[in-house]
């Protein structure tokens, strides 16, 4: 029996439940450190959904369950800005920022250093908030900085704006900030756009953009935005303090997210520091920037200042090289990879982006060709972030010349002119030749060199193309054969360098098992199921031998994987070039067999961070798995444990919201 309760008693278990959920919001959004997990929290907002339901009538606006408004809209009404919401002037480099606080100092007729807040440029949409009495009743975007569109309803499903703030907000206030999405969650929605048939957003701009303009609530409540607090426009009833940076102070013990990375830097050595610094950071971050924003401190200077047009004298965006920009597509050709995989590439006039020179960039396959409906002829934008491959990410349809064409997968090989096939039900196409097709020679030479392969140190692409193509290499057995002398006379090879790389080929002869079964290039074997048929198995001979089911009772491995394997060792020529190699002296430990369920670690799932004060990233792997742990990239609910080092970075932070137990080296080895 559930005890009956009255009206007042009802009230209150409400309220309290509701200041709970608030209070766990504000830890989780502002402050960035829950108190509670995931789970309490979902209890508590199940709790309060199911008293609500129970008492209709005590139900309020403001309430951590109102989010959601029941019926679409069928316009956004105009919103008229009191206090207009500016745009920056950009500088770009250190002599244009420098040049930035010289006219302050002029204007203000001031010697000293000036105090600047500054912090990371968000790229997202522009919008404001009114919160009368501590409530939410209005959010607004930018527009043309006069008038705003009304998008109350779909500011209110974002978690991170209060719809009530906590310890007296004054009577009137409009927040200004942005509303973004995060690059995990724009992954995430693009991902769920394309597994549902739809068109992919091109970055998380436009998708934070597009979210917030939805007529239907339900649609943005859906998608991944985030907020952050900047400034603020029209307050009433509370005397601001002299300082931005103490105004953003106060917001923040309002409830209101701020970023975590603002800082008061003097002068303009100050700037120019803080901006390398955030800069140093940006790929790092979870979210996109587009550089930092510099703004006098003291308020009263601020008014002194004043403004021009429709930007503010006393702040400035030092802005990053952009990541993103236009060119023209002149071609699509194929590459082919080791397994044969033919992968569309866009060859590009040469385009300046994300500070280097672009002139390929992947169209990673047909599908997304296809989906993209990219054209030789078309404006494409291309996008190169940090160190990530450049990638074409859209078209711009208004600038496609007539009579572009949409291009097909070719029938035959650029390489060797083979067939190419495309087995039923299969994403990718593929060459047929095999090792006959010079382009997966090279690239099964390239693999078996690699670091984490048999680390033949100096044996670069380069070197490859000429080995093959001078006939000197067909296999990866025949690279135990290379003399000095004929090293010695290909382009660019000095003597001293034939004889370093002769010595590391010889020296990659004492290997280990796993390094040897990822090298020999078995399609899906990547380095950690390698590992894993070197353990299971223990020896060559044991696993050649092994059938596709013996084979899938290897950790990770499944039927296609365990037919991927068999199928290799059935082939002569494969076996051929195994016994070379072990005629060659390739050699390794043995490896005594070990059952799955024996290790201690079996089961667990880890993720590593950062920077280990001994292990490299490699060894903290390895180890994990010899104990029959698992390490995967990201952090998410399956994840056991983090293993973080020095700078950590985002997953640590997530890690802890998660709830996931967190290791140093020292507990990992220990
Ligand atoms: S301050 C009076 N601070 O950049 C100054 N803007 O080009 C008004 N933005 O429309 C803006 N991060 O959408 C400011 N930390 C930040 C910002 C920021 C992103 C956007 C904002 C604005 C545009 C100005």
């Amino acid at each position: 029996m559930k005890p009956v309760m009255g009206v007042s008693d009802i009230e209150s278990q409400l309220e309290k439940l509701r200041a709970a959920l608030r209070h766990h919001n504000y830890r989780y959004y502002v402050l960035d450190d829950p108190e509670v997990p995931d789970a309490e929290y979902d209890r508590l907002f199940r709790d309060l959904q199911a008293l609500e339901a129970d008492n209709p009538e005590l139900v309020t606006p403001d309430s951590p369950t109102q989010r959601v408004g029941a019926t679409p809209v069928s316009d956004f009404g105009a919103v008229s800005h009191d206090v207009p919401m500016l745009s920056l002037e950009n500088a770009f480099g250190d002599d244009e920022l420098t040049e930035f606080d010289r006219r302050i100092r002029e204007r203000l007729d001031q010697e000293d250093e000036v105090d600047y807040l500054a912090e990371p440029k968000l790229d997202g949409a522009a919008v404001s908030l009114r919160y009368e009495n501590g409530v939410l009743v209005r959010g607004a975007t930018r527009g043309d900085g006069l008038t705003g569109e009304d998008i109350s309803h779909n500011v209110r499903t974002i978690q991170s704006i209060p719809l009530r703030l906590q310890d007296s907000p004054p009577s009137l206030l409009e927040v200004r900030g942005e509303v973004f999405m995060s690059t995990e969650g724009f992954r995430a929605l693009n991902q769920r756009m394309t597994d549902e048939g739809g068109k992919p957003f091109v970055n998380p701009r436009n998708a934070a953009a597009g979210s917030l303009r939805q007529l239907d609530p339900r649609l943005t409540a859906a998608r991944p935005l985030e907020f952050i607090a900047y400034g603020v426009g029209v307050v009433e009833g509370e005397d601001l303090p002299q300082r931005h940076s103490e105004v953003l102070g106060l917001l923040k013990s309002w409830g209101i997210r701020i970023s975590s990375l603002g800082e008061v830097v003097a002068g303009a050595s100050g700037c120019v520091a803080y901006y390398e610094r955030i800069a140093a950071q940006r790929s790092r971050l979870p979210y996109e920037i587009d550089g930092v924003v510099f703004k006098v401190d003291l308020r009263p200077l601020q008014e002194k200042l004043g403004y021009v047009a429709r930007a503010p004298r006393w702040a400035v965006a030092a802005k990053f090289p952009a990541q993103e920009e236009l060119t023209v597509l002149r071609a699509i050709e194929f590459q082919v990879g080791r397994t044969g995989a033919l992968t569309p590439v866009a060859r590009l006039e040469p385009v300046f982006v994300g500070g280097v020179t672009v002139s390929n960039a992947t169209l990673h396959n047909m599908d997304e060709v296809r989906r993209k409906d990219v054209r030789p002829g078309d404006t494409v934008i291309v996008r190169r972030a940090g160190d990530v491959i450049p990638e074409v990410v859209g078209v711009v349809l208004e600038k496609r010349p007539s009579g572009a064409r949409q291009i097909e997968m070719p029938e035959r090989c650029p390489v060797c002119d083979s067939d190419v096939v495309q087995p039923e039900g299969e994403a990718v196409a593929r060459c047929s030749g095999g090792l006959y097709c010079a382009a997966q020679r090279k690239e099964a030479l390239r693999h078996f060199a690699s670091r984490k392969a048999m680390d033949i140190e100096g044996l670069g692409t380069k070197l490859i193309e000429q080995l093959v193509d001078g006939d000197l290499v067909e296999t990866p057995a025949d690279l135990y054969g290379l003399t000095v002398d004929e090293l010695a006379a290909l382009d660019r090879m000095a003597e001293k360098s034939a004889e370093n790389l002769v010595a590391s080929i010889e020296k990659s002869k004492q290997t280990d098992f796993g390094r040897f079964l990822f090298a020999l290039g078995i399609r899906d074997v990547g380095e950690v199921t390698a590992r894993q048929l070197a353990r299971h198995f223990g020896d060559l001979d044991a696993l050649m031998a092994a059938n596709e089911e013996a084979l899938a009772e290897v950790r990770d491995v499944g039927p296609i994987v365990a037919a991927h394997v068999a199928s290799f060792f059935a082939q002569a020529h494969n076996r051929r070039v195994i016994e070379c190699l072990l005629e060659a002296g390739l050699v390794w430990p043995k490896v005594t067999p070990a059952k799955d369920e024996e290790l201690p670690l079996s089961g667990k799932t880890f993720v590593l961070t950062g920077t280990l004060p001994n292990l490299t990233r490699d060894e903290a792997k390895a180890r994990i798995e010899a104990l029959g742990g698992k390490v995967t990239g990201s952090i998410s609910g399956k994840t056991d444990y983090l293993v973080a080092g020095d700078s950590p970075g985002s997953k640590l932070d997530k890690a802890k919201k998660l709830g996931v137990t967190i290791l140093d080296e020292d507990e990992l080895v220990g």
